[in-house]
């Protein structure tokens, strides 16, 4: 694991580090270094008002970065840490205009997955507080789910001491559910694999409606994505791609590009299909939506957004 502690040294000499989680990679900077937070928006043409999400090692973090911190977030924070969650809280001071894009709230994950959590570990021995990352694409793009994709988007825009780590593909595939808890009931900012309802079983709260006033790049209308023209539930013609649950069958004609068995499935091959059908050079890819309460939601909002 000694490649992690180098890894570590790195983001506290300011360079970046792209690295494996869970839902997708990230590409991370020292969140309390301007500089290195810089590169971050600078690598992936990002608008600097848009806030980061501070990676931590544990749940015993947290209040390092957050302030009055409602009862129900450090129920969430205990259930699903690590995991694929963020919670958007009232920033404490080293939570600086940077990371929060100006905003008196900052997001804070704890991810899940052994390289990532390695890394931050490493990195707060080292004195480190937390790690900034978005995921490790370029703006409005499709985020990555395996470290081959963060090299072929970011290679000639990435400084020669800046690192990719691998962490085979990322086990959720799409980004963390992102809840506001600055409010008296929480608020589901961005979809994820953690549902309304696993909210609602551990808090016991009702889940108001989200609040449109907070930034986040990834509710803009049109994100996440490819080149193709993405079509929602059409009927796939000769020449398309067409992503859908196993179920529906191929057309004579139609280059398949994912047929996942259900919708965790789904989930995970949504963004490297999407890619696929780039790399193919294919122009109108169709995605049939998949149905249900669980991490579908999340699919349909990307599928929606892509589509746009
Ligand atoms: O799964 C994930 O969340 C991945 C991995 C790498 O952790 N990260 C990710 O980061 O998706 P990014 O930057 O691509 O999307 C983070 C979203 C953005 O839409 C940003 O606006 C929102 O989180 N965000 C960050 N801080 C926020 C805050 N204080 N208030 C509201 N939204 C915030
Ligand atoms: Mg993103």
């Amino acid at each position: 694991m000694s490649d992690l502690i180098a890894a570590a040294k790195a983001l506290i000499n300011g360079h970046l580090v792209a690295l494996p989680t869970e839902t997708v990679y990230g590409l991370g900077a020292d969140a309390t270094n301007q500089a290195a937070v810089d590169r971050i928006f600078e690598v992936k043409g990002r608008p600097r008002n848009h806030p980061l999400i501070v990676h931590l090692a544990g749940v015993e973090d947290l209040t390092d970065w957050a302030v009055e911190i409602p009862e129900y977030a450090e129920e969430l924070a205990e259930s699903f840490w690590p995991g694929p969650m963020t919670l958007v809280l009232k920033r404490s001071q080293l939570a600086q205009d940077f990371i929060t894009g100006g905003q008196d709230t900052v997001g804070l994950r704890v991810p899940n997955h052994p390289v990532a959590l390695e890394l931050l570990r490493e990195f707060r021995l080292l004195g480190g507080k937390g790690i900034a990352a978005p995921s490790a694409n370029i703006f409005g793009k499709v985020s990555p789910t395996k470290s081959d994709d963060v090299y072929s988007e970011l290679k000639t825009r990435l400084g020669e001491n800046d690192l990719v780590l691998e962490g085979g593909v990322s086990a959720v595939g799409v980004e963390s559910t992102i809840i506001d808890c600055t409010q008296e009931l929480p608020a589901i900012l961005r979809p994820g694999a953690i549902t309304t309802e696993m909210i609602t079983q551990v808090t016991g709260l009702a889940v108001r409606a989200g609040d449109t006033q907070i930034r986040v790049s990834g509710s803009l209308k049109s994100h996440y994505a490819p080149v193709a023209k993405v079509v929602l539930d059409g009927e796939p013609q000769p020449g398309d791609g067409l992503i859908a649950l196993a179920s529906y069958p191929t057309p004579d004609g139609v280059t398949r590009l994912a047929e996942p068995k259900d919708n965790a499935e789904y989930a995970r091959e949504l963004y490297s299909a999407l890619r696929k059908a780039d790399t193919l050079g294919l122009s109108k890819v169709i995605a049939v939506l998949p149905e249900g309460d669980d991490i579908a939601v999340a699919i349909r909002d990307r599928l929606t957004r892509s589509a746009h």
